[in-house]
């Protein structure tokens, strides 16, 4: 293996040298590691943050993943399903704020009416939110999960331009490990096609830390990520939820905490050094583990951050995982916290514009 001083300038990367970076946990190893993915940051993205403001819409879910505090099987959290004039108001919010782009997220549902509402939707959002400073209103990503690809047609169509959908593992064991049997890798691969091939900014990502993960999964994961060509990533640390049935490794993953703290800064990291010109998001789940992580995550070579516009009373039915932050907060108070969070590492925010990824841009020129 090279040193790392000149591991962390390379073009190409092998699966045992991203494994290898991957690990790094000594101090003075992870600061040549960080550095060097804030640097290419910089150079390939610059040093806004763009901000997606995230509504969760609802928490109802046909599917019963086994890590997620909204799978189906959960009987002790109260479904809901937010108003089209509460999406809306969050949506004018979110403009009046300067705020670029919005993230309608939700758990997966595929009936009609369920596609009527993100499609009526996202075309309110596109024609309410029209300002001088935007005049083609907010750019909006999805995040509903699998779909057929006539409906990511109609999404397409309606005026959504990103969709996130992550793979949680490209590893089949650990995602068979993660799944009940009606899921499977192949399907949410197709999904993947389908997205591009019907004209969106395809983003994906997946989970760290989730137990029986090695980190040559997590290589494998980077790799996956650009062979896929995708403009965005999305992933954070795996955070158990009591109320699933992933539950008994809590022991465990407690055990484990700073070192998947550190394993998911180090992946955005060496996701940076290999991408380069993709957005990737410094998520909740970092600040999940650590008050800081979201900042950190900056720091690590991250350019998007999604504040919560989920209105306050839902946010509580709406946690993945459990220690989600900012439950009791309103979303003047998310927006002032985060304000001071970014430009306390030195970063500014990127007001009035979609903040697409450099990587689509130069894909569609
Ligand atoms: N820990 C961390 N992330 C989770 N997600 C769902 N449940 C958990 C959990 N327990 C993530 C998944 C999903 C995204 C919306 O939230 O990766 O794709």
């Amino acid at each position: 293996m090279k040193p790392l001083i000149e591991l962390v300038r390379q073009l190409e990367f092998s699966r045992e040298e991203i494994a290898f970076l991957l690990g790094r946990r000594e101090k003075a190893e992870v600061e040549v590691l960080r550095k060097a993915a804030e640097e290419l940051c910089f150079a390939y993205v610059g040093n806004k943050v763009h901000f997606r403001g995230l509504v969760e819409f609802s928490n109802i879910c046909v599917c019963d993943c086994h890590y997620c505090g909204i799978r189906k099987s959960n009987s002790e959290i109260t479904r809901f399903f937010l108003t089209l004039d509460e999406v809306m108001q969050a949506a004018h919010w979110c403009s009046e704020q300067g705020y670029g782009s919005l993230v309608l997220q939700s758990g997966e549902r595929r009936d009609e009416a369920f596609i009527e509402f993100v499609e009526n939707a996202v075309r309110r959002i596109r024609a309410e939110t029209r300002t001088a400073k935007q005049p083609d209103g907010l750019g909006i990503t999805l995040c509903v999960g699998e779909q057929t690809r006539e409906t990511y047609a109609r999404f397409r169509a309606a005026g959504a331009h990103r969709y996130l959908l992550r793979i949680e593992s490209s590893s089949p064991r650990l995602f068979r490990q993660l799944h009940p049997a009606t899921q499977s890798l192949e399907h949410r691969l197709q999904c993947l096609q389908w997205l591009r091939e019907t004209g969106f900014q395809v983003g994906t990502g997946v989970m760290i830390g989730i137990p029986g993960q090695t980190l040559e999964d997590l290589a494998d994961d980077i790799l996956f990520f650009r062979s896929l060509d995708v403009d965005m990533i999305g992933m954070g640390p795996y955070i158990v939820h009591k109320q699933t049935p992933m539950a008994a490794y809590e022991a465990e993953m407690a055990s484990r905490g700073g070192e998947v703290y550190q394993l998911a800064l180090n992946m955005i990291a060496v996701t940076r050094l290999v991408l380069r010109n993709v957005n990737i998001a410094a998520t909740t789940a970092l600040q999940a583990m650590k008050p800081t992580g979201r900042e950190e995550g900056l720091t690590y070579g991250a350019n998007v951050m999604m504040p919560q516009l989920t209105p306050t009373e839902f946010r509580k039915d709406y946690q993945l995982y459990e220690g989600k932050p900012c439950l009791d907060e309103n979303r003047d108070q998310c927006r002032m916290c985060l304000q001071n969070r970014i430009t306390g590492v030195g970063r500014v925010i990127g007001l009035h514009e979609w903040g697409d990824s450099r990587h689509a841009r130069d894909r569609q020129d």
